[in-house]
Formats: C-alpha cells, structure tokens, sequence
C-alpha cells in the first residue's frame, strides 16, 4: 500500500513578477496562490505536504498554518539554488513511512485533483520510479521538452535554455509535476548536478536518472499553465473565474459574464448574480435572492429572496429574507437589516440593526444604532453618533417616525409609536408615542414677495448702471498693471 505525501516548491525569488511579495502570495479569486496546490494534493490523496519557503518565508509559513494548520508542514531552502536543490530541502521533512511523493510548484495553480490522483495511480501500477505529467502548447517557450526514446518511453527533460534547436521545437513539455517512489527521489535528487545554462540544480534531472522507468500522462494544457509574471497571473485567473462560475450555473444559479465571484463564496439555487457584480471572502446568497448590477459584497450574508440593487456596496453585513438594498447603499460592517426591511439610495450605515420592515429610504447615516420593526427613517436623517472621542448608540422603537432632515444626538432613545417633526434636532429621549419638535416656529409676512422683487431689481440696476460708468482699464504697453495708477 502507498504511502503518499507531497512536496509543493515555492521557494523562488519570482522575478519575473516583479513584486515586494512573494509570487506564490499573489491571489487568484481572493485566494493565494499556493492554496490551490496544497488543496489539490492533498484531495488527490497526500496525508501531509511539504511546502518548500525560501522568499518571504516567514510571511508565506504563517500564511500556511492559518490556512492550512498541521497537514502542511514547511522546510526551508535557504538559497534558492534551483527546483532539485528544493526538493533536497524538503526530504529531511518527509515521514519515514511515506512510500511515493507527488512533487508539484507553487506556481501551477489550476492543476485538478482528479490529474494529481491519476499520476499517483500510474506511478503506482508496477511500482515505477517515476511518473510525470506533460502537455502539448502551440508555443512551448520557457517550458522544459520532454525528450522520448526509440520506443517513446521518456528518456530525459531539456530546459528551453539549454535545448538546441531541433530540441526546441518539441511542443511536448514538462508540467513541472510529478510522482516518484521515494527511494527513487532521495538517491536522484542527491546526485544532481549543476551543469547547466543556470547552473543550478534542476529537478528535471531526475527524468534521465529514472533510465526509462518513468511513466507519463498528457493532460489538459490550460490546467497546467504556470505563473511566471502578471499577465500569466491575468490569464488563470480569468480561467479560474471561468470554472468558478460554470460550477455555479451547473449547482443553478444565474451567474452573468462579468460577475467575478471568489473561491471562497457560497451561493444557493436560483439566486441572481447580474453583470460587473464582485463577490468576495466568506459573502453567501441565499436562494431566489439577486444582486443586481455592479454590487460589491465583502464577507457579507444575503438571505433568501432578498434583493441588492444596482452599485451597492457592503462588507461584513446581513441582510434579511426580502430585504432591499440601494441602489448606491453602503452597508458597513456589522450592519444588519432585518427581514422585508428597506434601505434605499445614498444610505450608508455601520454597526445598525433593522427591525422586520423598517426602513430608511434614501440619504442618511445611520451608525451604531437600533431601528425597531416598521420604524421609518425619513431622507436626510444623521445619526450623530460621534463625539470626537467615542461612539454613543441611538436606539429607535418600533413604528416611529423619524422626519427628514433630522438629526439623533446620540446616546438617544426615540421610543416606539413616536414621532420626530421634520427638521428636528434630537437631543433628549423622546417617549413612546410622543412628538418631538425643535424648530423655530414659522412667520408668513403677506404681500412681502413683490416688494422684496422690486427692492433686489432696483439694487442689480444701479450696480450695472455704476459699472457702465468707470472707464475701462488700460493695460499698460510693459505688460503689467500697478493696482491703484492709471496712464
Ligand atoms: C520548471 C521546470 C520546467 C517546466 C516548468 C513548468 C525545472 C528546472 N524546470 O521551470 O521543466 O516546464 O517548471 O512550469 O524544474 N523553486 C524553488 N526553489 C528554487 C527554484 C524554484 O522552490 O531554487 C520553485 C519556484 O518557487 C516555483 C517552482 O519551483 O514555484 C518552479 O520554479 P520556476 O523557476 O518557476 O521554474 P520554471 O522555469 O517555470
Ligand atoms: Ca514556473
């Protein structure tokens, strides 16, 4: 019985990305790179892997054990000498009892499971040092070519760089993957060499070590692409995304062609994701519920039948069954609006609760507050909830009335069944069921409209009339003016 494990290489400098990160922390629908072939390997089998770190390792390690905790271990090369000189990093980290090893980079993340399980068995029918993975490309520059003997058993791999004409013109390539007996490994990967265009220690050595024992399974070339710099890193992801939302249409939901939607979210049968929507982190969507055009959803939780209209943006809130959102809202963190409850255009709230059916319909703030069931919150309304030094809460009862245009001193209470007049400044609890008004009171001077008309037209005529006689300034021949003197 195999005993399999892993080892995944992500020690390089990632040139070629040209970043102050590490290549294999660049994200893919919201994940890191070396996510998806540690998740790969160890669905394909593997009890354990070994990432190998060299660049950023601290950052790439704890990266790791948040993500991934005791399956992956890590193993440190501490100059990045080539992929063999990684590999021989890694095997003092392998368990004694692991039988075979699947070898992966960091940097092919769109490698299936299904094609790792299949090299693992392939390796194993009659136990062969050594099986690998390779793909045919139009254009094979940078990959190394598989080179096959008179009977097409896989002799050797030729790096592009050191592979004469003839050599380069093989599109068969070198996947960078494979399987290997773990004896087979040790002793091939101990005796490698560094003669070579990069004078490195180059796994791909280990092909011609294996002497015609190694297997070799074509797969699907577009699964295999490596990210070498950003535009491969564009490309992935765009397949990436591609997969991502194939599989939801086929689990039935409704994805248009430019949602972006991360590995990481869920989403429930016959919800709605529009055109321009991006969903991210841990963002769920419940059944029949639709986000409409250009929302951006941040861990945020949508239930069912609810709806977020067009541009609205949210991070970290709920929303309930039927609630609806925007357009242009803004729900920030901790925001939860409860069931049927509505929160309409230029609304932006933070830390609030909505009651069932509340609403606040357009134009206001509402921060660190409780807005009780079927409350209305009217255009214009702030909850003042900031004093310069800390936050303070305004809590509203069910079935209030909040008037436009007014302002919550917070800490406040309007308690339920009462009312805020229009324009209103609240600075004391209001009862249940009370009025609150503070505004000046109204005066009507009758007939003041025409006389004010003809006082404002006389003022704009003598001022034109005063204009029209002083003389035009001369600009003098120097070019300047002195502010004061005329010629
Ligand atoms: C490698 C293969 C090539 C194959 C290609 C497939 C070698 C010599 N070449 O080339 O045949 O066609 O992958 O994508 O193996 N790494 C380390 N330590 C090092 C050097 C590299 O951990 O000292 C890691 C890198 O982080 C990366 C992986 O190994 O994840 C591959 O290295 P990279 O330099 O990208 O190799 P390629 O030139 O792509
Ligand atoms: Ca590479």
């Amino acid at each position: 019985m195999t005993e399999l494990t892993a080892i995944v290489l992500a020690a390089g400098q990632g040139t070629r990305m040209k970043s102050s990160r590490a290549k294999v922390l660049h994200e893919l629908c919201g994940c890191p790179m070396i996510d998806f072939p540690v998740r790969a390997a160890l669905a394909a089998g593997a009890r354990e892997v070994v990432v190998v770190v060299g660049r950023d390792r601290d950052e790439v390690t704890a990266h790791l054990v948040r993500t991934f905790g005791a399956s992956v271990r890590t193993a440190i090369q501490a100059e990045q000498r080539g992929t063999g000189d990684a590999v021989r990093a890694a095997l003092p980290s392998v368990p004694d009892d692991a039988t075979a090893a699947l070898v992966l980079c960091g940097d092919t993340p769109l490698v299936p499971a299904a094609a790792l399980a299949e090299l693992a068995a392939e390796r194993a029918r009659g136990d062969r040092r050594l099986a690998l993975l390779t793909f045919e490309v139009a254009d094979p520059t940078g990959y190394g070519r598989i080179l096959r003997g008179a009977s097409g058993e896989v002799r050797a791999v030729r790096e592009h760089r050191d592979a004469s004409a003839a050599e380069r013109a093989i599109r068969e390539c070198n996947a960078g993957m494979y399987c290997a007996r773990l004896d087979f490994l040790r002793a091939a990967v101990g005796a490698l060499g560094t003669d070579n265009a990069q004078r490195e220690l180059y796994l791909t050595d280990i092909v011609a070590a294996a002497d015609g024992d190694a297997a070799s399974l074509c797969a699907d070339a577009t699964s295999l692409t490596g990210v070498n710099d950003r535009v491969q890193l564009a490309a992935v992801e765009a397949e990436l995304h591609r997969r991502i939302a194939d599989g939801w249409r086929r689990a039935g939901v409704t994805v248009r062609e430019s949602a972006r939607i991360d590995a990481s979210v869920a989403l429930e049968p016959d919800a709605t994701i529009e055109h321009g929507v991006v969903l991210r982190g841990s963002t769920r969507v419940g059944r029949g519920a639709r986000i409409d055009v250009g929302a951006v959803l941040v861990d945020t939780d949508v239930a069912e039948g609810a709806l977020v209209k067009p541009y609205s943006v949210c991070t970290r809130a709920r929303i309930g069954p039927r609630a609806e959102i925007g357009p242009f809202a803004h729900l920030r963190p901790d925001s939860d609006i409860g069931p049927e409850a509505h929160i309409g255009n230029f609304v932006e709230t933070k830390k609030t609760r909505l009651g069932r059916g509340a609403k606040a319909n357009h134009l206001a703030y509402l921060g660190d507050g409780e807005v009780g069931e079927g409350a209305n919150v009217g255009a214009g309304t702030i909850f003042c909830n900031y004093d310069g030094f800390s936050k303070h809460p305004t809590i509203i009862g069910a079935r209030a009335f909040i008037g436009s245009d007014s302002q919550l001193v917070a800490p406040v209470t309007v308690g339920e069944g009462a009312y805020v007049a229009t324009g209103t400044t609240v600075t004391k609890d209001v009862p249940p069921d009370a009025l609150a008004i503070a505004r000046a009171p109204q005066e009507n001077k009758l007939g003041y409209g025409p006389r004010l008309r003809a006082r404002l037209s006389a003022r704009a005529k003598a001022a034109k009339e005063a204009g029209a006689r002083a003389p035009a300034p001369v600009v003098p021949a120097t070019g300047a003016t002195e502010p004061g003197k005329r010629d």
